[in-house]
């Protein structure tokens, strides 16, 4: 009854508040704050190229330090900082440790079954080194490629930075996906060398990842070493003269690696995500630059003093989001992050508020899929935790609607801490459009304006024309040292995924947006066919083609439906081979074959049988008819259908589907 009660005041409360426009920095966090003057966005407007030259000459280390900023002599191939040399791991670890900060814990990681570990940055340093050399000695090169599929452990971050050492390009694949994913990827950027586990643990269970990599790696021919790190002591064959173990190779290393400086285009890594097609993108980004717009995006947006913060960002090393904000943004910043090998439901629902208690965390950076599950689960969770250590909120993925937005100010922030909503992509590199905590009043819901020295527009859909109130699409206006440099060996489709609607001197980003009185940027969406599953980029061609890989499909259609949980969700419409019943086996068989091709986060929550799929004349699915009649909208435009009976069929099929519920 006591917490039903206050379960309703906090509605109430929340409901209050939805009435408030504006938030401003709470009191005092301005006169503290690294930015609180206004005019910095003016200075920057000026002369973005002069002011992303200072930031990058201020806040990194160069072996020779850049000159010049932008070259655009041949867009949309642009280039920053070009005469510039440095080393991304250098930059991380060498210069912390060299001005005596080797001490300072890196990261208090914390693995699932509750083992605790602080890792400092002089044992980053070493483990490095060792490793840098290890991979040297196993034939990897500067411009090789290395692939890393690693559960959240420190090892992760030490394997990145070793490629990032000696020069050599690494390709993460998240935990999440596949063994199958993992094999194409490997091929795609035809990977030298795999570093992987012998085993992950996920809540209390152990994967055998070693094993299920080889069942799908037999026929991969460049990929000469795999790498393992033993952590579970799982069962984990080796294949002679391809497979070391990483212990004895760090173990067998020189301890000595200077870190080579770089060409600042030099390639750092590239990051796969899903673009329209089946096939995904390769993004790729290089070293000045995007170690430029990381470490001033980690520095400001979450006005980060690093020799008191202790700060969390708790997504997978796997996306890009853990890339520059786990790993480059904090370590170039020298800063103590939280790093939580597991779920956020084990071995209980307030294990990241424990972790926060326990290390006095001051600042969250979480997405939005993963505060709608933490209101589902109930405030009191987080009020048995001492949060008052937090004084900055962080919010990314996604759009957060303003009651979740609102409910991570009250409960979780204690209304004190200012909420930084950031708008970015893989392709960005780093944060682009976001609130500066100690400058910026917050609208819940809006991720405000654009970093300084970034410009964005919402522009008309056909006329490309900006828009000064009101929607249409979101571009970028002008180059970005973080931004992507292009596609992994894909020039064409670089260019003409971003390049071709408005020209070669705006990127289009592929969301829709709509842009208030205040010019203010409201993110609504995907324009294309990809579909946003808690935060995870998936495309709806890659979901098809694993669907209909099933052996009794014959063709599918994927759509995302707005959901409550995930903020948006698979729903597949599968129509079967002739003689075919549907069939709940059926359904479970389809969903298995999604997450051996794909993941398991990638399967249609949703499942809609189809006689027929709804088609144009030219033999095109009408995906935009499947979106109305799965929400339950009144159909659009028709007449382009070849067949319009087709629609009434699958009416009455999602009537039945609503009669079982
Ligand atoms: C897409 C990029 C940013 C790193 C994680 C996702 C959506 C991202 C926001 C936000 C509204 C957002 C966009 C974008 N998105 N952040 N704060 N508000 N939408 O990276 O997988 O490359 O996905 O995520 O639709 O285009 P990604």
């Amino acid at each position: 009854m006591a917490t039903e009660e206050k379960s309703s005041d906090l509605e109430v409360q929340l409901e209050q508040m939805l009435g408030i426009e504006k938030f401003d920095p709470p009191p005092g966090f301005r006169e503290n704050a690294l930015w609180s003057d206004p005019k910095i966005y003016e200075q920057a407007a000026a002369d973005p190229e002069a002011w992303w030259l200072r930031q990058a000459t201020e806040l990194l280390d160069w072996e020779t330090e850049p000159t010049q900023g932008l070259n655009d002599s041949n867009p949309p191939f642009y280039k920053w900082f070009e005469d510039g040399r440095l080393n991304a791991s250098a930059n991380c670890l060498d210069r912390h440790v060299e001005a005596g900060r080797g001490d300072r814990v890196a990261y208090h990681w914390r693995g699932e079954e509750g083992e605790e570990l602080d890792v400092t940055y002089a044992d980053l340093h070493r483990d490095v080194q060792r490793f840098a050399n290890a991979l040297k000695d196993l034939g990897v090169e500067k411009g090789d490629v290395v692939g890393i599929y690693l559960p959240m452990i420190p090892e992760v971050a030490v394997s990145m930075l070793a490629c990032a050492r000696i020069g050599a390009i690494h390709n993460v694949v998240f935990g999440g996906f596949s063994a199958e994913s993992v094999a194409e990827r490997m091929d795609f950027s035809e990977a030298k060398a795999l570093i992987t586990v012998d085993g992950a643990r996920r809540k209390g269970k152990t994967a055998p990842i070693k094993t299920t990599v080889d069942e799908h790696m037999g026929s991969h021919h460049a990929l000469k070493t795999i790498v393992v790190i033993r952590k579970t002591g799982i069962e984990c064959p080796m294949s002679e003269g391809r497979d070391v173990f990483y212990d004895e190779v760090l173990a067998a290393a020189p301890p000595e690696c200077p870190a080579e400086p770089m060409e600042a285009e030099h390639p750092l890594f590239i990051l796969y995500t899903s673009g329209s097609t089946a096939k995904p993108k390769g993004i790729l980004h290089t070293t000045g630059g995007y170690m430029a717009g990381v470490t001033a995006t980690h520095r400001y947006v979450f006005d980060l003093k690093p020799e008191t913060d202790v700060y969390w960002c708790a997504a997978d090393v796997g996306w890009v989001t853990g890339h520059s904000y786990i790993v480059y943004g904090p370590l170039s910043n020298g800063a103590t992050s939280v790093m939580w090998e597991g779920a956020p439901d084990h071995p209980h629902q307030g294990i990241w508020w424990e972790l926060i208690e326990r290390y006095k965390a001051t600042i969250l950076y979480a997405a939005p899929t993963a505060i709608r599950t933490f209101i589902k689960w109930g405030a009191d969770i987080p009020e048995k935790f001492d949060l008052s250590s937090l004084r900055l909120l962080g919010s990314v993925g996604e759009p957060i609607n303003p009651k979740a937005w609102l409910w991570y100010h009250k409960v979780i922030g204690g209304e004190r801490c200012p909420i930084v909503d950031t708008w970015w992509q893989t392709e960005t590199g780093a944060i682009m459009i976001t609130p500066l905590p100690g400058i910026t009043e917050t609208k819940p819901g809006s991720a405000t304006t654009p970093f300084p020295g970034v410009a964005a527009s919402v522009v008309g859909e056909s006329d490309g024309e900006p828009i000064s109130e009101g929607q249409g699409l979101l571009v970028l206006e002008k180059p970005w040292p973080s931004m992507l440099r292009g596609l992994y060996k894909e020039d064409e489709r670089f260019i003409e995924t971003y390049f071709s609607r408005f020209g070669k001197e705006r990127y289009l980003v592929g969301d829709a947006a709509r842009v208030d009185s205040d010019g203010y940027l409201w993110v609504i969406g995907r324009i294309d066919d990809v579909v946003n599953v808690s935060g995870h980029r998936l495309s709806t061609a890659e979901v098809e083609s694993a669907i209909v890989a099933h052996e009794k499909v014959a063709e599918a259609a994927v759509i995302g439906q707005a959901d409550e949980d995930t903020g948006q969700a698979i729903c597949a419409f599968v129509t079967l081979r002739g003689g075919t019943e549907p069939s709940d086996e059926l359904i479970e068989g389809i969903r298995g074959t999604v997450a051996e091709r794909i993941g398991k986060f990638a399967r249609p929550k949703r499942i809609i049988w189809a006689d027929e799929l709804p088609k144009t004349r030219s033999g095109k699915i009408m995906r935009r008819l499947l979106r109305d009649i799965a929400e339950g909208r009144a159909l659009g435009d028709v007449t382009t259908l070849r067949d319009p009976e087709v629609m009434k069929e699958l009416e009455a099929k999602i009537a039945e589907e609503g009669d079982e519920d």
